[in-house]
């Protein structure tokens, strides 16, 4: 659990937790993060080493950014590559939102929307689904984009912690419902892990589309993402991102990422093989999962989440609590591979 002086928490060990309890990081079954858990491809793996950390990354990402354009049918200058989608959100939370301004959220979703929003001064709106479908409320949402008229709106698809998505042509009437003056930020960090799709062309100029590379090329560590829109909005975002912003090894690795998608598709299809046997066994042990079209949904445990967390963890497990997407008996979890995913149906049905 990060609950720190940086504000909300996330999934992923926090090493001075690990400490403290002796446990360590090689031995933690982490549940609590969604990236692909096969990790990199042994090409983006001979890239990294292959970089002189000496020098300056290019500060355009230029190569990635011409890559990532003609992957999704775009230009160069509709593209802005970041430190993971995590800048590009506090990106566009300083290029549009300010005192005054007002972010709304269809939640429960990420935190660092609301993060970002509120570190410039914005107010923040949430428009939520509930247990147990999750099911999207997209005639309330429309209604507050058309009442509050917000600067910005942050739709997840497929979202995080639930792992649904919204229907097909949920997002064109969002986009049109937002109009010129409010921007749809549609962030498909997950998009890959839903249809093994990778890349899509941008949508309406009234859209930022967020992409991470850090969860289906599994470069967590390095820290990795682009934002499409039109090429005014990209522009607008770049004026605040600081220089030198993606490292050289990041570039590097998304670069060969792109030329390995053959391996990341094998392995985001073995997930989710993986995610069926792991949520019909969840299901069977009386903890049926979101209807979660990705590998990751969230359960309730029917009792206090960081109570259950905290004692999976005592058995080097770890899930995410979803106290703070205002879930406090919830627990997101995340597919891994069979022998893991045993593991933690037993532990599970032990603790709780
Ligand atoms: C929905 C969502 N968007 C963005 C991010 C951040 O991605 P990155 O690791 O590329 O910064 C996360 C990470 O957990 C996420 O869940």
């Amino acid at each position: 659990m990060h609950c720190n002086g940086w504000g909300e928490e996330h999934g992923g060990p926090d090493p001075e937790e690990l400490r403290k309890l002796g446990i360590s990081p090689a031995e933690l079954l982490d549940f609590s993060v969604n990236s692909n858990p096969f990790g990199p491809a042994p090409g983006v793996r001979r890239a990294i080493q292959a970089v002189d950390p000496s020098l300056y990354p290019d500060w355009r990402s230029g190569r990635l950014r011409e890559a990532l354009a003609q992957a999704n049918q775009a230009a160069p200058g509709q593209v802005l590559v970041g430190n993971g989608a995590a800048e590009l959100i506090w990106l566009v939370a300083q290029a549009r939102l300010g005192p005054g301004r007002q972010a709304l959220v269809l939640g429960p979703a990420f935190g660092e929307y609301r993060r970002a929003a509120q570190a410039v001064g914005a107010r923040v709106e949430e428009v939520r689904a509930g247990p147990p479908d999750f099911r999207p409320p997209l005639v309330q949402l429309a209604g507050e984009i058309a009442r509050v008229r917000p600067e910005l709106v942050f739709v997840c698809n497929p979202n995080n912690p639930t792992g649904v998505s919204l229907p097909d042509d949920a997002l064109q009437d969002l986009a049109a419902t937002c109009g010129s003056d409010t921007i749809l930020v549609v962030d498909e960090a997950y998009r890959a892990f839903r249809d093994g799709q990778f890349f899509a062309p941008p949508l309406p100029p009234n859209c930022l589309v967020l992409r991470s590379m850090t969860k289906d090329f599994a470069l967590a560590g390095l820290r990795l993402g682009y934002a499409l829109g039109s090429p005014a909005l990209i522009a607008d975002l770049a004026r605040f991102q600081p220089a030198w912003s993606v490292n050289a090894l990041a570039q590097a690795a998304g670069l060969a990422a792109l030329d390995e998608l053959d391996y990341y598709r094998a392995t985001l299809e073995q997930l989710a093989r993986l995610k069926v046997d792991f949520f019909s066994g969840l299901t069977t042990a009386g903890f049926p999962p979101s209807p979660a079209e990705v590998h990751f949904g969230v359960i309730s445990v029917g009792r206090p989440a960081r109570e259950v967390r905290h004692r999976l963890f005592q058995r080097a497990i770890q899930v995410r609590d979803c106290t703070s997407f205002g879930l406090p008996d919830f627990i997101r979890l995340s597919t891994r591979r069979e022998a893991d995913n045993h593991k933690l149906l037993e532990a599970l049905q032990a603790v709780v």
